[in-house]
């Protein structure tokens, strides 16, 4: 008995903190993914089983590089997402992450028009992966689009559980329309109900730096233009930039300059410069593309969460490499007194711990610091190591 609660106790120190067990009796089929078992036991399972996540990441790449469809799966994951009402407590009814989309009567409403395309190039994936939800794929495929097309690594998690069925669909109308008559005070009422800020609302826009508009879709957009009329993929619509597969801030130097009538700028794309709430970060992102990316890649992983309920509670990362910010280097001749535009001054405490030390070794109050500063410690503690070793022989 002994043994075996200690044998309990190890293995549960070996499984990664973010397996859940639970029992079961048969094999089941659910919206949590698949767990099959023969007898009463234990199994240990995700809503997505985090192998095959990774296995479809790899498909979802081969996909996106034969097809080039990386915009229609960004805005697959944007619009499962994108339902989501934060005044609203009950997951799914609170709509958001849950891959309600899939569901034929989400598909149809008028926003979602020609999303089908991408439910059917998904399809071959979800089949061979049955142990991913849809909520985790729509997610994992806007995810790994934004990265092939150049964009930010985006600290994503996963483990969403699937909506059950068609009625937690969210009603029609949950997403934004592009020519509303106040397009600011619209964007503001659809992205505030979801939690998102202005920030957030201009870094997403930018997404729009893929892709394109088709008027038999949405009804806005130009049939074709010199950019779309030969592909990549299927001919046609109109691109909001030239280079409409390559994730940069180019969206906001074309929305900015509005230069060229074969781009597309929306209504609510034009009143990211005209807004002063939207505007400070519109500029910004124009001339910053790595703020604009620092920015989106924040903003696309809060998007891709919104209303998600996950199993385990946390989530799971599948990410290669660990996902922690890469701190700035320190580069020493940025942190002196010179008067060049990118060196920094030290901070005043920094100054004053240094000068409280210095003064402590019989440094004079009235001069300067002396460049010799750390000869002095190194000589001290030298000094002290010699005279330990004295009285320690003793
Ligand atoms: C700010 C409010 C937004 C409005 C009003 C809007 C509206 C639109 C419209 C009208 C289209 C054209 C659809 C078509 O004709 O096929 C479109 C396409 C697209 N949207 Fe948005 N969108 C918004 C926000 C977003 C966000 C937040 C994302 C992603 C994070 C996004 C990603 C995309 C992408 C990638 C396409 C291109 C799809 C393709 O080429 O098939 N959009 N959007």
């Amino acid at each position: 008995m002994a043994l075996a609660l200690g044998f309990a106790a190890a293995s549960s120190l070996f499984l990664p903190h973010n397996f859940t067990r639970f029992p079961k009796i048969s094999t089941s089929s659910s919206s949590r993914g698949r767990c099959r078992v023969r007898h009463v036991s234990t199994v240990i399972c995700f809503a997505s089983d985090p192998q095959q996540l990774k296995q479809a990441r790899q498909d979802l790449n081969d996909l996106i590089k034969t097809t080039r469809c990386n915009p229609l799966l960004i805005r697959v994951g944007w619009h499962d997402a994108g339902t989501y009402d934060k005044n609203i407590q009950e997951w799914p009814k609170r709509g958001g992450a849950n891959g309600s989309l899939h569901f034929e009567i989400e598909l149809s409403h008028k926003a979602n028009a020609g999303l089908v395309n991408a439910l059917k190039l998904l399809r071959p994936i979800k089949d061979k992966y049955p142990n991913i939800t849809y909520a985790d794929l729509f997610q994992l495929a806007s995810a790994t689009a934004i990265e092939e097309a150049g964009g930010p690594v985006i600290p994503m998690k996963y483990g969403r559980l699937d909506a059950p069925k068609p009625e937690d669909c969210p009603p029609e109308g949950k997403l934004p329309d592009a020519g509303p008559p106040s397009p600011a005070a619209h964007l503001r009422d659809v992205f505030y109900r979801m939690g998102l800020t202005d920030k957030e609302i201009v870094a997403l826009s930018g997404a729009h730096t893929l892709g394109r508009s088709r008027p038999e879709r949405s009804g806005w957009g130009k049939p074709e233009t010199k950019y779309t009329k030969d592909g990549p993929g299927a001919p046609g619509g109109q691109s909001w930039t030239v280079e409409w597969l390559k994730f940069d801030n180019s969206y906001f130097k074309e929305i900015k300059e509005q230069r060229d009538q074969d781009l597309l700028v929306l209504p609510t794309d034009a009143v990211l410069f005209e807004d002063p709430g939207f505007k400070v970060y519109a500029e910004k992102y124009a001339v910053d593309q790595d703020a604009f990316l620092k920015d989106y890649a924040e903003a696309h992983a809060k998007l891709s969460n919104l209303g998600a309920k996950f199993d385990p509670v946390d989530g799971f990362s599948i990410a290669d490499a660990p996902q922690t910010p890469i701190p700035e280097k320190f580069v020493a001749a940025k942190y002196s007194y010179g008067a060049s535009e990118d060196k920094k001054e030290l901070s005043e405490t920094m100054k004053a711990k240094m000068r409280a030390e210095y003064l402590a070794f019989g440094g004079s109050p009235n001069k300067p610091l002396q460049s010799n500063y750390f000869l002095n410690i190194i000589i001290f503690v030298a000094v002290l190591a010699v005279l330990a070793s004295f009285f320690g022989g003793n």
